[in-house]
């Protein structure tokens, strides 16, 4: 299996998509062009592949998976842009570009960051989904993104700065602030393909480790990797002092703490294995060894 082959394969889908989605769009000038600016600035589009994926292996197609994957983009671009503003992160650079705020001014990016929550909602319920998978797919956004998940998250993540944390509450920042949308990809694509609760569930759980090794990866890349790689501000983790697992592990110990999270990952996915989820085993591998 290459499965380089089918990342950018499955990349190429989504980028042609969303191409076609922005230029169907018809909006003003304004919020929508900061809107588009930082959605179209690239990035790995790991989101809705493994939507894709997570669809394809229980039976659907990438086709199926494309509105939920957009959406998902959409809800991860408003969590950099709003990530990036000088009042949590302060970030300058983003996929290689300035950062949102940096371009348009802050408004303009706070603004564009909720425009782009509410057009993920528009995606998901103009997608044509059956209205039961529609509504389940409404839930479960509602629930990772709130209070017990990526909005919770990124609010400790900022209230952790400088404070020496446990490992489990890192893992639980962790938890909240990336592994909920890597669920929530998960989720999306097993329930466009089927209503098996058991099946769902262990796709979720894959998902949720898989955040966990990301982020943890992201962390070490930070320290070891440089901005023209990453497309951001390398360096930053440890000068705002926060809450990583190469704070409390030191970085030896955080690269094998990411590799049992992505090895629990393959483990969850394992129980109910058959030939095609093979493909979202290899995928946490590879991802494991990514270097932006
Ligand atoms: C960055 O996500 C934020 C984290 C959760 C670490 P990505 O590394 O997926 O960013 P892009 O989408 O490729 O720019
Ligand atoms: C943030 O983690 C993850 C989000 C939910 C946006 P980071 O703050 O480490 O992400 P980067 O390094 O800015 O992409
Ligand atoms: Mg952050
Ligand atoms: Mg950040
Ligand atoms: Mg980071």
């Amino acid at each position: 299996m290459d499965i380089i082959a089918i990342i950018t394969e499955k990349k190429k889908l989504f980028e042609d998509y969303l191409h076609d989605y922005l230029a169907g769009i018809n909006a003003v000038s304004g919020i929508f062009d900061a809107f588009s600016y930082s959605l179209s600035a690239g990035g790995k589009r790991i989101r809705p592949i493994l939507t894709m994926l997570a669809c394809e292996t229980l039976g659907g197609s990438s086709i199926q998976a494309l509105p939920a994957g957009l959406a998902i983009e959409m809800i991860h671009t408003f969590s950099l842009i709003h990530d990036d503003l000088p009042a949590l992160d302060n970030d300058g650079l983003r996929r290689g570009m300035p950062t949102c705020h940096k371009r348009f001014g802050e408004a303009t990016a706070i603004l564009a960051g909720d425009a782009l929550i509410f057009q993920a909602l528009s995606v998901i319920s103009s997608s044509g989904y059956p209205e039961k998978v529609e509504t389940d797919i409404l839930r479960v956004i509602a629930d990772v993104c709130g209070i017990d998940g990526l909005v919770q998250g990124e609010y400790l993540d900022v209230m952790a700065e400088g404070k020496d944390l446990t490992l489990d509450e890192i893992a639980d920042i962790y938890r909240k602030k990336t592994s909920r949308l890597f669920e929530l990809c998960m989720y999306s694509g097993a329930r466009i393909a089927t209503d098996d609760t058991q099946k769902i569930h262990a796709f979720m759980q894959y998902g949720a480790f898989l955040g966990l090794a990301f982020q943890a990866i992201d962390d070490i890349l930070d320290i070891t990797s440089t901005d023209e790689v990453l497309g951001k501000t390398s360096g930053k983790d440890q000068i705002q002092g926060k809450a990583t697992v190469i704070k409390a592990l030191g970085l030896e110990n955080a690269r094998l703490w990411a590799g049992q999270m992505t090895n629990e990952a393959t483990r969850s996915i394992a129980q109910i294995s058959d030939k095609r989820s093979n493909v979202l085993e290899e995928l946490a591998q590879w991802m494991a060894q990514r270097v932006m």
